[in-house]
């Protein structure tokens, strides 16, 4: 027997490091039910997923937290309700799981990069620029949007180090040329949104070294430098099979990857950086990119503090995991942004599961047990008002299979749907309590059923990549087999037994009273809300503490920045003198006339740095906290008695 044709599908490898919301969980669904699909196909699928846990963030969140990096991420990693037991919750089959701590790709990853730094493609410079802490990435000026960084929106600050790059700009005209070649990068849209943001300004050498923290591959030729975390992360797809380590073994196996599934903000890095590295390695490059829209909430991004529940936990014990999974891919167009609200997912889980799946399971099921004692007889009388039934369960598997390849499970479950709506409309048609009533329509009563399990048959194949738990239960109560289930029979009619035995069983989607589960999820959502004491920080001691130059200061002067909605600049009587200028971001919470005046604290022996190009001394202290999932701010005010320059201590 000929080899089965191989499938290798990602999925970005995710941050540990806040806890995961639906819309996260929305990449690692559609990206599993593709995988699922390919399987039932017949391939020989290789699913990839893991974590990506190096870098600034992380370390500045272990020490925040008082332990260390490993043990932060293996909390969240692997710890209870951690993203493994989130993946298993949502039934993600994946078949391998990478984590960039795990040995191999550490070892794989100095390979990569010395692999590169000897073509002569990695070389040591100094990085002068903009830098986002939370998005791990410099940025020109001009990348800058209002001053702030282009990804996140968030302040980014000057910074200087010594440090390799790798010479993307060689790659520029290649990666454009895969990017405006055929289907490499999809949805189309995206292509031009990479041209012209990113290759037509010119691609300048990345920064892949860093030498400001710690908590990262080593390059282990020059002590001090740890790999730029994307350069780590990226190359996941690759050491994940094996590449520079002899962990696994199926790098020619598998690579090139069919797709890269992953989220418009990382697009970016997987279809320009990516391709450059790989071809700077000499290794082919992805098949394909598909960066998928995002789940916002009222146009805006995915947060707990916006009235609806999106922790998946939750959702899934409340509704259901194939109610969730289905709603993700039933409701949105995979490449565009899906306005998420837990209304929508209630109503999605109403019409389609409860009442077209669902009914159509439960009457078909009733019926032969009513009529038959649940065995249908071989005697059938087929009629012409089946054809439209018994054509579109012949031909929607194929209507199918053009969606999901083309990456559209929405259009996908259109088609199915299409053959369940006409099946429950075939009941109406047909109206075999009618024929019940008279023992000569016996055979007639026999084929209408038999018809109604058919198209439930080749519906709930097709649906078996988007809900795998339901289909299983629902095939013993229709009575199929594992041999009527496969790809193949999808686009054939009269493949169940003609003695058919089918088993009512549970309800498969019981119908939700919006108005009730509205209120428990608010209720529940409160509870989420409610204030949180923050950890107290790990000790320091007194000496340390000591060290910190906190000072009584007047406001003398304060304005807006200009070009920048959250900074206002401040000249302070410090006690010594000579006014001192301080920036703070604070214009949300205060405006400069309510300040000038007043009696503030400052910390005054922090190393000067340059916002929005203006230097700063010091910072005000400010005391925050966050109630209702709102940030509150209050500036630390003295009584005007206390006089400037009195030393907190
Ligand atoms: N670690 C990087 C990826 C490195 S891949 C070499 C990363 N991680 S992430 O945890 O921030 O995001 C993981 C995936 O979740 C991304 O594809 C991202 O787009 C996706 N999503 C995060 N929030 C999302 C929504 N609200 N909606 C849809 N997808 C979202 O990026």
């Amino acid at each position: 027997m000929a080899d089965k044709k191989t499938f290798y599908i990602t999925t970005p490898i995710y941050y540990p490091s806040d806890k995961l919301h639906i819309g996260h969980a929305y990449c690692t669904v559609a990206t599993d039910t593709i995988a699922r699909y390919k399987r039932l196909c017949g391939f020989d699928v290789m699913f990839l997923t893991g974590t990506d846990e190096h870098g600034q963030k992380i370390e500045e969140k272990a020490k925040a937290a008082g332990v260390t990096p490993q043990e932060f991420v293996d909390n969240i990693v692997t710890g209870e309700k951690g993203i493994l037991d989130l993946w298993k919750l949502m039934n993600i089959s994946n078949d391998r799981f990478i984590r960039t701590t795990d040995d191999y790709h550490v070892k794989s990853i100095q390979y990569i990069f010395k692999k590169m730094y000897d073509k002569g493609d990695i070389y040591k410079g100094a990085y002068k620029g903009m830098y986002c802490t939370p998005c791990e990435s410099f940025w020109t000026e001009s990348q800058l949007v209002d001053g702030k960084c282009p990804d996140c929106g968030r302040e980014v600050h000057y910074a200087e180090e010594e440090a390799y790059f790798f010479r993307l700009s060689k790659y520029a005209k290649p990666v454009q040329d895969l990017l405006e070649s055929g289907t490499f990068l999809e949805p189309a849209s995206r292509v031009n949104e990479m041209i012209n943001n990113f290759i037509k300004p010119g691609l300048e050498d990345l920064c892949v070294s860093r030498t400001s923290f710690s908590w990262g591959v080593p390059v282990d030729f020059d002590p001090g430098h740890v790999v730029y975390v994307w350069v780590d992360a990226l190359s996941n797809y690759i050491t994940a099979l094996g590449y520079g380590n002899d962990k696994y073994n199926d790098y020619e196996k598998y690579w090139p990857v069919d797709v890269h599934v992953v989220g418009k903000e990382i697009v970016r890095f997987h279809s320009i950086i990516w391709p450059a590295m790989l071809m700077s390695l000499g290794e082919p490059v992805p098949q394909k990119v598909y960066g998928h829209g995002w789940l916002v909430i009222d146009g805006g991004k995915m947060s707990k503090s916006k009235g609806n529940v999106v922790d998946p936990y939750v959702l899934a014990e409340k509704f259901g995991v194939d109610a969730l999974r289905f709603f993700l891919m039933r409701t949105f167009p995979f490449g565009s942004d899906g306005n998420f609200s837990n209304e929508l997912l209630i109503n999605t889980i109403n019409i389609d599961l409860a009442n077209d799946l669902g009914n159509l399971v439960s009457r078909t099921t009733a019926m032969v047990e009513k009529y038959f004692g649940g065995k249908l007889p071989a005697d059938r009388a087929a009629d012409p008002q089946d054809d439209e039934l018994v054509n579109l369960i012949r031909s929607t598997r194929d209507a199918y299979a053009v969606h999901m390849d083309a990456f559209h499970p929405h259009f996908a479950l259109e088609e199915v749907f299409k053959l369940i709506q006409r099946a429950n409309k075939y009941i109406d048609e047909t109206a075999p309590w009618v024929l019940a009533k008279d023992e000569a329509n016996k055979a007639r009563l026999a084929s209408v059923m038999y018809n109604l399990l058919e198209a439930l048959r080749v519906a709930l194949i097709l649906l078996t990549p988007f809900i795998p738990e339901t289909c299983e239960k629902a095939f013993a109560q229709i009575g199929a087999n594992a041999e009527s289930v496969t790809w193949e029979k999808a686009a054939e009619y009269a493949v169940l037994s003609e003695n058919v035995e089918v088993h009512k069983g549970e309800t498969l989607f019981p119908r939700i009273d919006m108005e009730k589960a509205i209120a428990e999820l608010e209720e529940l959502n409160k509870k989420n809300a409610a204030p949180k004491s923050e950890p107290v920080l790990p000790n320091i001691d007194i000496e340390e503490f000591a060290k910190s130059d906190m000072r009584v200061c007047k406001i003398l002067t304060c304005e807006a920045v200009k070009k920048s909605d959250k900074l206002l600049k401040f000249t302070l009587d410090d006690g010594s003198g000579t006014p001192r200028q301080i920036l703070s971001g604070i214009h949300k919470f205060y405006e400069p006339e309510q300040l000038v005046g007043k009696t503030v604290v400052a910390i005054l022996n922090l190393p000067p740095r340059k916002m929005m190009g203006q230097e700063s001394n010091g910072m005000l202290l400010s005391a925050v906290k966050e109630v209702d999932g709102k940030e509150v701010l209050n500036l630390v005010m003295l009584d005007d008695s206390v006089p400037a320059g009195s030393r907190l201590c």
